[in-house]
């Protein structure tokens, strides 16, 4: 550990006063050695700042620094804001994989084949969902975005036989890949399936006062443009103590880069970007929330209803 002049000023002024020399010799010595510390000090922060300066020059340490695009939103099952492919396998391979759900599995597999694949939440992401939904005892939950029904599947898998997903989409067509292993996995009961916009919906449940502070759990995965705008209407029907999870809140890891950084980056990413930051400032200033933006599959921001 480095030693700073405040350390050693401290040391020599504490040292000085238990012997028998008067004040002077503090006032006097101690403080020629306390600034010779603080000369030292400064000369050693400006020789590792110079180091430090040094190391940024070199090739291989900027290619750490830069924006790895390898792997983020890369195709099926490669969705990880992750550096290393290796990394994700592992985790994959060694803690998702194994106990996932046999008809989660045949649903994932399926998806694979379906042109719009790269849409499908990654698989260590349901299963940390699943952790979740568990340790709260969610009952109550609504899901925002199905496409071929990973997570809704995944949800449905972990809530008690009585529980219910409200879960929306503009579009059934997608599901009906998924339909047959969620009927096969016996939860089909648990889904109350609403085709549109998922605005409608919510405004929909609005209207009937029970549906306030009534959800344990909301999984939001669809139309990024509209995440601000879901947020005060779920935070009506949300209950406290709930948890909304709003997904792809690092979008591909460009929330932290400038859009000259990620001009080399598809269409799609560079125009939903905005939106993501928006939502993620938008998050950071909610008192009414416990937010925690988890870096999962595309990244996840748990925000815990506190009032
Ligand atoms: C990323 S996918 C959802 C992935 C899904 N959660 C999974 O586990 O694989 C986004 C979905 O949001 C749907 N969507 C887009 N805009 C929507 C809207 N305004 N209302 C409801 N669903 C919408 C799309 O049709 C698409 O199926």
């Amino acid at each position: 550990m480095a030693t700073t002049a405040e350390d050693v000023s401290e040391k020599q002024i504490n040292g000085k006063e238990h012997t028998s020399e008067g004040e002077a010799h503090v006032n006097g010595t101690a403080k020629a050695e306390v600034k010779q510390a603080e000369e030292v000090a400064t000369k050693s922060e400006v020789e590792s700042k110079k180091e430090e300066e040094k190391k940024e020059e070199k090739p291989e340490e900027k290619k750490e620094e830069k924006r790895n695009t390898k792997g983020r939103h890369g195709g099926v099952n490669e969705k990880t804001i992750l550096s290393s492919v290796r990394l994700m396998e592992y985790i994959l391979n060694t803690s998702v994989y194994p106990r996932e759900h046999e008809q989660l599995k045949e649903l994932r597999e399926e998806t694979a084949k379906h042109p719009w694949n790269l849409m499908l939440s990654p698989a260590d992401e349901g299963r940390f969902l699943q952790v979740l939904l568990k340790l709260m005892n969610a009952k109550n939950t609504m899901e925002i975005g199905v496409y071929t029904g990973y997570s809704l599947l995944a949800t449905a898998l972990a809530i008690p036989d009585d529980g219910k997903i409200i879960a929306m989409d503009i579009n059934r067509d997608c599901l009906n890949v998924g339909w047959p292993s969620i009927e096969k996995a016996g939860v089909a009961h648990k889904i109350d399936f609403r085709e549109g916009p998922a605005m409608d919906t919510l405004d929909l449940l609005l209207k009937d006062e029970k549906n306030h502070n009534h959800y344990d759990f909301i999984f939001v995965d669809a139309d990024k443009n509209n995440y601000v705008n879901y947020h005060p209407k779920l935070m009506q029907l949300v209950r406290v103590g709930g948890l909304i999870a709003y997904d792809n809140t690092l979008w591909n890891g460009t929330v932290a880069y400038s859009d000259e950084e990620i001009a080399d980056l598809p269409k799609y990413v560079r125009h939903f970007k905005p939106f993501l930051v928006e939502l993620n400032n938008v998050l950071a200033a909610d008192k009414r929330i416990d937010p925690a933006l988890v870096s999962i599959g595309d990244g996840v921001t748990l925000c815990r209803r506190v009032e």
